[in-house]
């Protein structure tokens, strides 16, 4: 059996939560492959909904496996608080949680240095979540990383405390006060807590599930334009947010990738900052937060707003290997009489339709084509012939452009809320 991937091809937020939690019946395991707690994941079923940071999507399916791979960076305070809240709500995650021994630890003093750095930027900040994912990633691979399953181990307390004087060194660079006491002091008791859940050899595990014929979904976090590699650097994440990414964030060979889901927003958002050639910073960016209640799901951040973006999607495309497309929030430009796609950038005069080594230190000014609104209330639609024809054209041409097909279609925030264009396909 191959694993299919599941992941975002814009800037993240693009409803990878809830299209997991949707596809999640078809599959035995769901398998969250980097990135960590600056994710924010939104599920919403009946009355529940419910933001996971560090926990797979399939949570909620209690007979579904739910893995966190190496290649995921963890705060055992926040997974603590993720699984304390779960278990609130009823659901058991001691059978059906595992962690890989391989993933990585973020300590107290890992989010005071992404602090720490991002205040010493000033106005270039990268608009970090301040979860303290890039220290984390950059002890990593700087060999200095601790790692799930170091905390099993008797020398753990005298590993921290080693990491913990360096990252001291660090601080005092910076012109940043903090009191490391209490925070220290929670992580410690979440510590414990991580030691009584099921830490594995999660890449034999995995592979061990795809020999037995047991269907795996790789759930990314963040999105392709987040991408440490591929991203609008450095206004990226410091992880692979790609199809590659899953590979060495499970430990899943190359060959044994299935399908590549790329989910992509009707429109386009980004937290942070860094380049956006679309973004929208009038009204119509205004109405589109508005009617997509674009508010970070982990920080609360607005988000900012603009138009679908070809030459970066079809770039997400190539670097992904994407096979099958889903189209989320088309409901929310249901206002709207026209809609805009850019279909080139024009940099120092010249148009061009693909992404440009830089989008940070030129001015690109980003060519549309205007296509007609479909001017209806899609979230009570369940299947593709209800779909207004204006968005059946939309869907076509974006299809035709990006020479991959639109599979679902998201009509809203609840699982119910989705439409299968293809069901030969998914
Ligand atoms: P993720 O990080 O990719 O999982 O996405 P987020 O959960 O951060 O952000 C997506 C937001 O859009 C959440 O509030 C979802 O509940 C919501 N959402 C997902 N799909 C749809 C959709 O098709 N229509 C609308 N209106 N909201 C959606
Ligand atoms: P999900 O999985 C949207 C953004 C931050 C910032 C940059 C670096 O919910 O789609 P970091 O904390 O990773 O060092 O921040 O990346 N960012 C996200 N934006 N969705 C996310 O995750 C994000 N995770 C990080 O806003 O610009
Ligand atoms: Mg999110």
């Amino acid at each position: 059996m191959k694993a299919d991937v599941l992941l975002g091809l814009q800037w993240g937020d693009e409803g990878k939560g809830k299209i997991v939690d949707v596809l999640t019946p078809k599959y035995n395991v769901i398998a969250r492959f980097q990135g960590g707690p600056n994710a924010g994941h939104s599920l919403k079923f009946g009355n529940i909904s419910h933001v996971l940071h560090t926990i797979p999507s399939g949570i909620f399916h209690e007979d579904k496996i739910n893995l966190i791979g190496n290649g995921v960076v963890i705060d055992p305070v926040v997974l603590k608080k993720e699984i304390d809240k779960l278990t609130e709500m009823g659901v058991d995650v001691s059978k059906n949680l595992f962690i890989s021994k391989k993933a990585h630890l973020i300590l107290p003093t890992h989010k005071l240095i992404d602090a720490a750095s991002e205040q010493a930027k000033g106005k270039t900040k990268i608009g970090s979540t301040l979860k303290g994912i890039g220290p984390t990633y950059m002890d990593k691979t700087g060999r200095n990383g601790l790692r799930v399953g170091d905390t099993l181990q008797d020398t753990f307390l005298q590993q921290y405390d080693k990491l913990v004087q360096k990252h001291k060194q660090i601080l005092s660079f910076y012109n940043f006060e903090y009191d490391l006491e209490p925070l220290q002091e929670e992580w410690m008791k979440s510590i414990d807590f991580l030691r009584q859940l099921n830490l594995i050899d999660s890449e034999h595990a995995v592979n061990k599930y795809l020999n037995e014929n047991k269907s795996v979904l790789a759930e990314g976090a963040q999105g392709t334009l987040l991408d440490i590699d591929f991203g609008s650097y450095p206004y990226v994440t410091s992880s692979n947010t790609i199809t590659a990414g899953a590979c060495t964030g499970l430990g899943i060979a190359p060959n044994k990738i299935g399908e590549v889901f790329g989910i992509f927003k009707a429109y386009c958002t980004r937290v942070g900052n860094g380049p956006f050639p679309t973004e929208l910073l009038d009204e119509t960016g205004e109405q589109i937060r508005k009617a997509g209640h674009e508010f970070g799901a982990t920080t609360g951040r607005p988000r900012r707003c603009g138009w679908l973006d070809l030459p970066a999607l079809k770039y997400a495309i190539m670097i992904n290997g994407v096979t099958q497309l889903i189209m989320t929030k088309a409901d929310v430009l249901g206002e709207f009489d026209t809609i805009k796609v850019c279909t080139h950038y024009e940099i120092n005069g010249e148009k061009i339709d693909y992404m440009p080594y830089d989008l940070v230190n030129v001015e690109v000014k980003p060519i549309y084509k205007e296509l007609p609104g479909w001017k209806a209330d899609l979230t009570q639609m369940h299947s593709a012939d209800e779909l207004p024809q204006a968005l059946h054209h939309y869907i076509e041409y974006l299809e035709n452009e990006l020479k991959v097909p639109v599979t679902i279609v998201s009509v809203g925030p609840d699982r119910s809320q989705t439409i299968i264009r293809e069901k030969s396909l998914v």
